[in-house]
């Protein structure tokens, strides 16, 4: 059992047990990053769902605290599930969530602090006026959730969220819908919606805001549109699990968002992140002046492991995120730099020549892939990897030359061998083979941590997620090794280093943790 425990993060959040999953209204309040989730106070599987709640004075470190709110009324008896938190022009805050009803029937809430003077906004009231919106004609019962953090439109002084759906009739269109409301209480349905696109299905926890062209600092979701600002729309894809995105322009006056690639459009161009990643939200952190986006990780073995572990999934670290001045056609994400105080002990490395075919071991202890051979790769690193390489996971790239002479580079996670304990092989965990093309190599960044790899390629171009389950190559029989399975080029990492990270405290609040 000790063995299932290892896997437990030391700097990724992760509820004390049981069940969490979506990242729920972040925000930062009066001095405290927040921090909700949709959690399962009973169990290590989906139920139940709750809202878990934590704090942070910095993005890594946090408090657990009791839980915000639970499905107490029949507009949500079924549960409390995702939502948003809007900070208002007065600095109070209002959640809006999705109620699932008695009746299975998603319908839209809204929440606020008891207290708003409380900084760690123990204590959440539901609005007399729930639910404040129902599904609108021609929408089904189930295809109505997730509200938006809101974005406030001056020329009518009123704010507009959106929510997102899919109409059936539309050939399985995916869509977001925007009211407009004046107090969080009564609202109006725009007309049209603010982006379809036909086969992509339900779209789950919608996000929408603003990012600078210009500048490298984060904006607020109601940042006025213009010149020098563009607008993200994600949507998480019920239909495949992963969490696409797409640059465009708003016009608020049309209720309108345009892509400025119709062929990278939401759900069918790019992703967030290719491995292991879903239902993401991002916020605006006045503090730092920039964007940060948390996507929970799930599991990829089995219910029955979940429930003999007792706990079930991660949240990312939280990742700043950017418009690529460089290319103009893609966000950056880059872990939020406050990690970096975690960080000790390194140690650098510069021109290792990585031979064709061999594997370098890398002298530090840390705490169909990688495997075949090509003339141009792949090479890369080995992870979480045990002393006779029976478990690792590689993190790779390789080229290929296409008919017309010109190189395409891939960036991967191979999980095929992350775990070699047969008790685990037993265990039907997923293992499989992530990948994505990405623009060309300089500046990638991994962060390893104990059952989970995320990976940051180009600056944060492609991003790249997995869960893995080592079992030999923990603690300190992890190991990092260099490996060049290309046929035909010798490889030279120009320079690398490496970082041991010490353990984030997340854990309950006490009165001793005084609020500064
Ligand atoms: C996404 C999601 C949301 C829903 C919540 C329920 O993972 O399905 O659409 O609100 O989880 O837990």
């Amino acid at each position: 059992n000790s063995m299932l425990l290892w896997q437990r993060t030391a700097f990724h959040f992760q509820p004390q047990k049981n069940w969490m999953n979506d990242p729920n209204g972040p925000t930062y309040y009066r001095g405290w990053y927040h921090l909700f989730y949709q959690y399962n106070p009973a169990s290590a599987v989906w139920g139940n769902i709750t809202w878990g709640h934590a704090v942070s004075l910095d993005l890594v470190h946090w408090f657990y605290l009791p839980i915000a709110m639970v499905p107490d009324h029949w507009y949500d008896a079924n549960g409390v599930w995702t939502g948003s938190a809007t900070i208002l022009p007065d600095g109070r805050l209002a959640m809006l969530y999705t109620g699932s009803t008695a009746e299975l029937v998603q319908v839209q809430n809204l929440a606020f602090p008891a207290d708003q003077d409380d900084p760690l906004l123990l204590t959440w009231v539901k609005s007399e006026s729930n639910p404040v919106l129902v599904p609108p004609p021609g929408i089904a019962p189930k295809d109505f959730r997730d509200p938006t953090t809101a974005w406030y439109v001056p020329s009518e002084s009123a704010w507009r969220i959106a929510i997102g759906s899919k109409n059936d009739s539309q050939r399985h269109a995916g869509i977001a819908l925007v009211y407009r409301t004046s107090d969080f209480l009564s609202y109006e349905l725009l007309p049209g919606v603010l982006h379809s696109v036909a086969g992509t299905g339900m779209w789950e926890c919608v996000d929408f805001y603003p990012v600078s062209t210009e500048s490298a600092t984060g904006l607020d979701t109601s940042a006025a549109t213009g010149p020098g600002v563009k607008h993200v729309l994600k949507a998480s894809m019920d239909d495949d699990r992963n969490d696409y995105y797409a640059i465009g322009t708003y016009e608020a006056a049309t209720n309108a968002w345009v892509p400025d690639d119709p062929e990278k459009d939401v759900g069918i161009g790019l992703r967030y992140d290719y491995g292991m990643f879903y239902a993401s939200k991002t916020f605006y952190d006045p503090v730092k002046q920039r964007r940060v986006l948390w996507g929970w990780i799930g599991e990829t073995d089995s219910e029955r492991t979940d429930l003999r572990k007792g706990w079930a999934s991660l949240q990312t670290i939280p990742r700043t995120v950017l418009f690529d001045q460089q290319t103009g056609s893609n966000l950056l994400q880059w872990p939020v730099d406050d990690v970096e105080t975690l960080r000790s002990g390194s140690q650098e490395f510069s021109n290792i020549s990585i031979p064709a075919g061999s594997v370098v071991p890398l002298d530090c202890s840390t705490s169909g892939g990688a495997a075949g051979r090509g003339v141009l790769g792949p090479f890369g690193l080995l992870v979480l990897a045990d002393d006779d390489l029976s478990e690792q996971t590689a993190v790779y790239f390789y080229f290929v030359r296409s008919t017309d002479g010109s190189i395409s580079t891939h960036f991967c996670h191979d999980e095929l061998r992350h775990a070699c304990h047969p008790a685990l092989l037993a265990a039907d965990i997923v293992k499989r083979v992530y990948g994505s093309l990405v623009p060309v190599l300089d500046g990638e960044t991994l962060s390893v941590d104990h059952s989970v790899i995320e990976s940051f390629a180009q600056g944060g171009r492609t991003c790249i997620t997995s869960r893995v389950y080592p079992t030999s190559a923990t603690y300190g029989g992890g190991r990092l090794f260099l490996f060049n399975n290309a046929t035909g080029v010798d490889v030279t990492a120009k320079s690398l280093k490496i970082w041991q990270m010490g353990s984030a405290f997340i854990r309950p609040f006490s009165e001793h943790d005084s609020v500064s």
